[in-house]
């Protein structure tokens, strides 16, 4: 069914503030169950874990029910999903605790599609290990991450291919079934950056072939707080930094210090938001996410086709090449406005779009637009109305009319 988007809208309460939020891609806002479990447990009596009484319990049921939750998101199994403070932490993480087997003749496979998140760790890990970094090409021109450029570079020394889900910058999607395939076929694992595409559409880690995929709740109406889902044995079969005293058993010992409950709860109530998103979805709760994802990304595809329709129509407007089949994320610039220009005077207007890189430094580094101020982006969320499509289009019709 498609969503209510009115209802929709009503359980984000900073929408009320009336700004234009075009800006999801770097963190979406946060619906109002999220805020409430946060504040619920910040204001109950939950202790640090412990079996021994009510308030410790609390604590313990909190992490599970959170674990559970992710899982259920992502298709993984719940005793498979590490919390950490960011995607970027947990990369970090992932990739010291994997490097320390690598040594020189090892090959690390990175793409220049990615965000930093997904390439630096990477790469210095292999240099920590004298490991080879292989680095895949983007087709400019067309704005996608061809196939054949990863798994090229795929081959029997190779130890971990590095892929997005989806760009950050652009959207597009590589085939990461194809990539992971190839890396498993090699005896690599896969590390699927899944931070831009976990909003945007249902998520399967076992379709997409990802050994690892990591995804931050604060991009899916959830609070500041990340996840690394992989099969518990794989977790198992792995030995992180930790301190001495600390839980030894998986994936726990990946957690380093006492976790954030209060954040942990809201990233439960921020999954069961995104299955109530269609409340025609019936069954469990991962047969409800992936009813309400689906309609969800139906509902922000139709909207970012006319986002997309609308720029193409303004003159002095250049959007970055990138394919139809992508998450709903475009960047553009008006032509003789430094993007930050651009970003302001739409601030002036209310209006959330970011101009630079976000990060996805390799991406505009060979686009030659890093010291250009790279471009403005507007990503398309489940709460984005018509209304706000209207309103962009219209704001950047006028400021293409004036230099900035
Ligand atoms: C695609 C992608 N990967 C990784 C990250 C980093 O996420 P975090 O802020 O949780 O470290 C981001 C953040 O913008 C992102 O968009």
């Amino acid at each position: 069914m498609p969503i209510d988007i009115d209802a929709v809208r009503s359980a984000y309460p900073a929408l009320t503030e009336g700004y234009c939020h075009f800006d999801g891609a770097a963190g979406t806002l946060v619906a109002e169950p999220v805020a409430a479990a946060v504040a619920g447990v910040l204001r109950a009596a939950v202790a640090n874990r412990s079996t021994a009484f009510a308030p410790g319990r609390r604590a313990v049921e909190i992490v599970d029910e959170a674990r559970a939750a992710v899982a259920d998101l992502v298709g993984g199994a719940a005793g498979g999903v590490v919390f950490g403070s960011s995607a970027t932490s947990l990369t970090y993480l992932v990739s010291r605790t994997l490097g320390r087997s690598w040594g020189p003749g090892d090959e690390v496979v990175v793409t220049r599609l990615d965000h930093d998140a997904n390439v630096r760790p990477w790469i210095q890990a292999a240099e920590r290990a004298g490991a080879t970094v292989r680095v895949a090409d983007v087709d400019l021109a067309t704005g996608t991450l061809p196939t054949a450029n990863v798994t090229g570079l795929i081959n029997e020394r190779t130890r971990l291919v590095a892929v997005t889900a989806a760009s950050n910058a652009i959207g597009s999607r590589p085939d990461v079934p194809a990539i992971a395939a190839a890396a498993r076929a090699v005896g690599a694992l896969c590390y699927v950056d899944g931070v831009h595409a976990t909003p945007h559409q249902p998520t399967d880690i076992g379709t997409l072939g990802a050994d690892f995929y990591v995804t931050s709740a604060y991009k899916w109406s959830g609070p500041h707080i990340a996840a690394c889902v992989a099969a518990p044995e794989l977790w198992a079969s792995l030995r992180p930094e930790k301190l001495n005293p600390s839980s030894d058993a998986s994936p726990d010992r990946f957690e380093h210090g006492t976790p954030s409950f209060e954040l942990l709860a809201g990233v439960t109530a921020a999954v069961e938001h995104l299955a109530s998103l269609d409340p025609a979805a019936t069954g469990t709760r991962r047969e409800r996410l992936l009813g309400s994802l689906a309609a969800a990304q139906a509902y922000e595809m139709a909207l970012f086709e006319k986002l997309v329709a609308g720029l193409a129509a303004i003159d002095g407007v250049t959007m970055l090449p990138a394919p139809a089949d992508r998450a709903p994320t475009v960047a553009f610039r008006i032509d003789g406005q430094h993007p930050t220009a651009t970003s302001e005077a739409l601030g002036e207007q209310g209006i959330c779009a970011f101009a630079g890189d976000y990060y996805a430094f390799e991406y505009f580094t060979a686009m030659g637009l890093r010291d250009s101020g790279g471009a403005v982006r507007a990503s398309v969320y489940h709460y984005t109305g018509e209304g706000d499509v209207d309103r962009l289009v219209t704001a950047l019709q006028g400021l293409a009319r004036r230099p900035l």
